[in-house]
């Protein structure tokens, strides 16, 4: 008998508004045993260990995922009311009745994610779990939703087709957000790419300084610096080439405007619009925009999953590199199921550094 506890979704918050914890309720469900569910053939039940929560789920909190996060709308849903609520996940199976899979194996939902926030979860035989090979990552299975997993992936795909990065060009590279998840991967793998100096925009001094501590040339506080052009233009003095942008509004229109001719910004997340309703990517002013088509500025949208063919390479370099010790980030890791939905908040004003998780139970 598996006991059941999962966290739903009881209230949204309005697409205009930020979310908060009550949006989240946490609740005890009947034992499986009791619904009646059994692990009939071909099915899987997983204890969870790690939750990812991530910037996209603020689209799926509304009742239509909404303008922002439109381009979404052929890969995820708005979450239900009342249900329990899904992503990123990673677990350990605790019975198997699925060939191929047993006791013990570390297994994960394929990407974006489609598991469930809930303690013990039976998946059925339709949903195609990916059962973790690799060693080091049975060992570390929450690298699997962060620097190993769809952040990092994110990252690396994102400047491998969007970034241009050529070594031995000395390129100047902004990211936004970057002491987050996604920002504090893809300045390090600018480096690794071979670009020149890297520079980061994040919303505290500690993040500033955990990010000069992984290798970034220049890290700039946008919520204390009030004229983030001249800090740009004072870090970034040759102008900039590429800029790996998670937040859009008008950091990336400071970042845009000092940008070179033929330069290339991948456009990764606009996470400041996220509580908005605009496009994505965020209109630019009249004035940026004539900057950006006057440059030849590239601003394609970027969505890692249109790219699954490349994510098992993705993975195993990521993979190697934290082996290596040449891509690091720490994690935020909230402890407990019932502390999920706070987690995602947190996440979304800024209280984490590198990847915000959520263990949900021990490996
Ligand atoms: N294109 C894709 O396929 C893809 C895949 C994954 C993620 N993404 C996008 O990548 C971006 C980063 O995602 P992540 O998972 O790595 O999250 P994250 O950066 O770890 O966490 C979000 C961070 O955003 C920052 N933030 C929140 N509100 C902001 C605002 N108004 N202005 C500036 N910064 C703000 C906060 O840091 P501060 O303290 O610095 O404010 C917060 O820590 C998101 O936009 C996400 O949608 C895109």
């Amino acid at each position: 008998m598996y006991e059941i506890e999962q966290v739903v979704l009881q209230s949204r918050p309005g697409k205009t508004n930020p979310p908060s914890e009550e949006n989240f309720a946490y609740a005890k469900a009947p034992p499986i045993e009791s619904q009646p569910i059994e692990c009939k053939d071909g099915e899987i039940v997983a204890k969870t260990l790690y939750l990812s929560v991530d910037p996209y789920m603020r689209g799926r909190m509304n009742d239509h995922i909404g303008t922002t996060l439109s381009h979404l709308s052929s890969y995820i849903e708005p979450w239900s009311l009342g249900e329990p609520l899904s992503g990123g996940g990673v677990g350990v199976v605790v019975e198997s009745k699925c060939d191929g899979f047993v006791k013990g194996d570390i297994v994960q939902a394929p990407f974006p994610g489609f598991w469930p926030w809930q303690n013990n979860v039976l998946f059925p035989s339709e949903v195609e779990l990916t059962k973790v090979d690799n060693a080091y990552l049975k060992e570390h299975p929450s690298l699997l939703l962060g620097l190993c997993g769809l952040t990092g992936v994110t990252s690396l795909i994102g400047l491998e087709v969007k970034g241009h990065i050529v070594p031995g060009k000395n390129q100047t590279v902004v990211v936004s957000g970057a002491a987050g998840a996604c920002g504090v991967a893809a300045g390090q793998i600018a480096k690794l790419l071979g670009s020149g100096k890297v520079v980061g925009t994040c919303g505290t001094d500690e993040k500033c300084q955990y990010i000069r501590e992984l290798g970034f040339d220049a890290a700039i506080n946008y919520k204390t610096t009030t004229d983030m052009r001249s800090a740009l233009k004072s870090h970034c003095p040759d102008g900039i080439d590429v800029y790996f942008d998670n937040v859009g509004g008008t950091i990336s229109e400071e970042v845009i405007r000092l940008m070179n001719k033929d330069s290339h910004v991948v456009v990764c997340g606009q996470i400041s619009s996220y509580n908005k309703d605009i496009p994505f990517p965020n209109p630019l002013s009249p004035e940026v925009q004539e900057i950006a088509t006057k440059q030849n500025v590239t601003r394609e949208l970027f969505l890692v999953l249109r790219y699954n063919d490349r994510v098992p390479e993705a993975m195993q370099k990521l993979t190697q590199w934290v082996q290596e010790g040449k891509l690091k980030s720490r994690e935020t890791v909230a402890v407990g199921l019932e502390n999920t939905g706070k987690a995602f908040v947190s996440m979304m004003n800024g209280g984490n550094i590198g990847k915000q998780i959520v263990k949900v139970s021990d490996h």
